[in-house]
């Protein structure tokens, strides 16, 4: 019953989001995960249905593929440096709509596509909404690394407070392995109080590639809630 509700809850906001950004000759980052999978899928039904020539520009191989199987047009950031909307998926979302993300392994290409993005709008279900980082998803930060550093890196996110363990594949032995070839190193600070600070303390180690916090990134976040309905939160002007 739970699961169904989480379904619902995907559907509706990425529907809703679409919906109301989506315009004309858009050009659209395409995010990952499973809610991003109902975006696109709305994407390709109203780009058919309008002929309303959408470009679409993917953060993973997931996101490709999905673009592809929806009709929609495959384009890339060297022919479209600036994106109009980037629609994604989210970890968590605290009351700032600063963002955990990198659960499904694909936050770099996915804060690129962020960065370049007019507007960065996200979609999740009522699990993902949050006060503070860190209270909902459990798991801990994602941060990509380049496969050599991931000792060293290891050993000062421990010092920097953090319990860091190296994501493993599934149905291979040894790390999982991103689609840029990287490792990905989950470290997990609790709750997290000051996201921006601890994103920057980050950065600052060699060999860290970028990390699953995003922060004062999000325009808006469309939550799909339990009884049907879906929560617009906006940034702060
Ligand atoms: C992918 O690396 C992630 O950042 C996803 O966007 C995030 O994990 C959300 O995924 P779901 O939509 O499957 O919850």
């Amino acid at each position: 019953m739970t699961e169904n509700l989480i379904e619902i809850g995907k559907k509706n906001a990425a529907i809703k989001a679409v919906d109301e950004n989506v315009k004309n000759n858009m050009i659209i980052g395409i995010g990952s995960g499973s809610t991003v999978v109902y975006a696109v899928q709305r994407l390709g039904e109203i780009n058919k249905e309008k002929s309303i020539n959408l470009k679409c520009i993917p953060s993973s191989f997931q996101a490709y593929q999905l673009i592809i199987q929806n009709g929609l047009e495959l384009v890339s950031l060297e022919q479209f440096p600036e994106i109009d909307i980037d629609i994604d998926g989210a970890d968590e979302i605290d009351k700032n709509l600063n963002l955990i993300k990198g659960g499904g392994g694909c936050l770099v290409q996915e804060k690129i596509l962020a960065s370049n993005s007019k507007e960065l709008i996200i979609i999740a279900d009522f699990r993902k909404n949050s006060e503070t980082l860190g209270m909902k998803w459990k798991k801990g930060i994602p941060i990509e690394v380049i496969p050599m550093s991931y000792l060293p890196i290891m050993n000062k996110l421990e010092k920097l407070g953090g319990k860091p363990s190296l994501r493993m594949a599934k149905s291979k032995s040894g790390p999982l392995i991103t689609d840029n070839g990287n490792f990905i190193i989950d470290v997990d600070f609790g709750e997290i109080s000051n996201p921006g600070e601890l994103n920057m303390d980050f950065l600052k180690i060699a060999g860290v590639v970028d990390t699953g916090l995003f922060i004062h990134m999000t325009s808006k976040a469309y939550i799909g809630l339990e009884d049907g309905n879906v929560l617009t939160l906006k940034k702060k002007k």
